[in-house]
This record gives structure tokens, sequence and C-alpha cells, in this order.
């Protein structure tokens, strides 16, 4: 597998008055090329502070680690200078964000911000880049995305807003697409049909893609591999099918066992969910930070953090397995 980014040793803290949050800790993985990547887990876990740190898009009091390497092609873009990033972003590298304000600002029209970046980046004309821009919402399907180009950001509701973010994303043809639950504002047809898209991107178009979610529902069938963060950590990563079916680490079967599926309700009719909470920002237990929360958890579990080790094809950071 060739890769199309490389992350190694990431650590991305927030330093409080009172604490530091250790938001991203020491995370390593690669990007293969056309690959889906997906990062799952709890609110909270990291899986944003991962990739916006890619990016280097961590305002302070946050801070990546300098020995933190992102490799792209051929270069690590944490050292590289704040022009050559901008030169990146949005057009080998770009992002979805978790929040569609972050992308779109509310004073111009959303096809005009479309049209520009099509301009700056690659260089189109004017014509040309307002008629590219239509296209770009059309194939996200808004309808009558010629009108709607002439929207400002307000006029649009949010579902249409997450999609012009995502057309937005898409427009330059990037290498790179980071999706921060790209989907989570939409209803579940239109949310398939993104997915759909995000996918037919990745095989026909040579992109690679990291995808960002809480619900490893969406999963089945789209992501090629899934990483399970939690608490700023990787627990479990490998192919996708086999996690799904197999998850090795307890917190990943808990979080399988509290999708609602058809069949799987327990015997009070209830759907299980996961006993207590993510730790609070700047507060990590002792050892396994799952050890609280944890069915399986010996006294040694709140001793010892267990390395990520490899399990066929997969790694898992469990005593269970060590
Ligand atoms: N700008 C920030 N300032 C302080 N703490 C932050 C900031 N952004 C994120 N954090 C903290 O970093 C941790 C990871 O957050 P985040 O990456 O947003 O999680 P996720 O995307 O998985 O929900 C959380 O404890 C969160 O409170
Ligand atoms: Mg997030």
């Amino acid at each position: 597998m060739t890769a199309a980014l490389e992350v190694k040793n990431l650590s991305t803290r927030f330093h409080m008055v009172s604490h530091t949050v250790r938001a991203v800790d020491d995370v390593s993985f690669t990007l293969g090329e056309n690959e889906i990547l997906a990062i799952a887990g709890e609110s909270g876990s990291g899986k944003s502070a991962a990739i916006l740190s890619l990016l280097r898009l961590i305002p302070p009091p946050g801070e990546i680690d300098p020995e933190s390497r992102v490799f792209f092609e051929g270069r690590d873009i944490l050292g590289i200078g704040e022009k050559q990033m901008n030169g990146l972003r949005g057009k080998r590298i770009s992002m979805i964000f978790q929040e569609p304000s972050a992308s779109f600002n509310p004073l111009f029209t959303v096809g005009s911000q479309i049209a520009e970046v099509l301009r700056v980046h690659l260089g189109l004309s004017k014509a040309e880049s307002a008629r590219r821009a239509g296209e770009a919402l059309a194939q996200v399907r808004i309808p009558n995305a010629q009108k709607r180009v002439r929207d400002f950001p307000f006029q649009l509701s949010g579902g249409m807003l997450q999609r012009s973010m995502i057309a937005l994303a898409l427009a330059c043809g990037p290498r790179i697409l980071l999706a921060d639950e790209p989907t989570t504002a939409l209803d579940p047809t239109t949310s398939l049909r993104i997915l759909e898209l995000l996918k037919e991107k990745t095989q026909g178009a040579g992109m690679s893609m990291i995808f960002v979610t809480h619900d490893l529902e969406l999963l089945s069938g789209f992501a090629d591999r899934i990483m399970v963060m939690y608490a700023g950590r990787i627990f479990e990563s490998g192919p996708a099918g086999l996690m799904l079916e197999r998850p090795l680490h307890p917190y990943t079967q808990d979080l399988l066992a509290a999708i609602p599926r058809p069949g799987v309700f327990k015997d009070s009719g209830r759907l299980y969910s996961i006993q207590g909470r993510v730790p609070a920002a700047g507060s990590r237990p002792s050892g396994c930070a799952y050890h609280p929360r944890c069915r399986l958890a010996s006294p040694r579990c709140a001793q010892e953090e267990p390395d990520l080790v490899q399990k066929e094809n997969s790694f898992v950071r469990c005593r269970l397995y060590v």
C-alpha cells in the first residue's frame, strides 16, 4: 500500500489555566492511496483535534507537539511555512468541518465562495469558476443548483449548507479529504447519497479520505479501515469489515453494542448503553483510560496502560491481548 499521508507520533495539547488537556496523544497511522480511513469514538475522544492538527488548524491555547510528523508528498507538512501550508489547504488537502459556519462567510453567497476557491487555487476565469460552482452544488444533490449559487448561507437549510460545504471541499479535486462528521446534520437518505458520492470520489478521482464519526453504524460497507480513539489514544485499528464483525477491544465492543439494530434489543427491551462518561477534559484516569467504565477491567488496568499490539491484521491496546 502506498501512503497518501503518514502520521507519526502526533500529539496535541490544550494548555488551560488550571490543567492541560491531552486531546491527541501519540497517534501514528498511515492513510493509503484511495483509502477511506474512519476515525471513530465518542464525543470528546480527540477525533476533531487529530484531523485539525493535520492542517495545523489548532488555535491557541492548543499546541501540536514539535515531535509530531505528518508526511505528505515527501515532506513533513507540520514543518513547512504558512504560505506553503495555505497552498495545500482547500486544494490538495481539504476539510469538511463539523460546523458549517466554519466554512462559509455569512456575507457572501455560497456560490461566490465556491467560485472564489476555484479561481484562487485552479486559476479559472470568473465565468468558468461560477459555472463550476453550480456544477459542484448539483453534484451534492442541491436542487436548482444554478439558482442556489446566488443564495447566502442563511438562506439554506442546515442540511443544504452541510452539502454546500461538501461541494466546497470537493471543488478543487483534493488528494486528501478530511471529513469531520460530514453527514450528522443530514436525513438518512441524503446521508447515504453523500456517502456514496464520497466513496465514488475515492475510487474514481484518486482521492483518499479520513472520515470522522461517532457513529460506527455508518461505516459498514463504506470505510476500508477503522481507527477507534478514546481519550486521545488509539484503542483499536484494523480492517473495517473485521472490526465491525469481531471487535477486539471491550470499548469497541461496547460502542457497537450501543447501536440500535432490529433483533438485538436486550430482554428488557432496552438498548445497551455504555455505563459512565467520557473522562472530563484534563482528568484522564490512570492506566487504561477506559478502565472505570470497562466491564472487563482488572485491578491492573488502573495501573498500567498497555501498548498497542498487533493481533492478526489489527492493532489493539488492551491487557486482554498482551
Ligand atoms: N479549543 C479547545 N480548547 C480546549 N480544549 C479543547 C479544544 N478543542 C478540543 N478540546 C478538548 O480536547 C478533547 C478532544 O476534543 P475533540 O477533538 O473535539 O473531540 P471529538 O472530536 O472526538 O469529539 C476534549 O477533551 C475537548 O474538551
Ligand atoms: Mg469532533
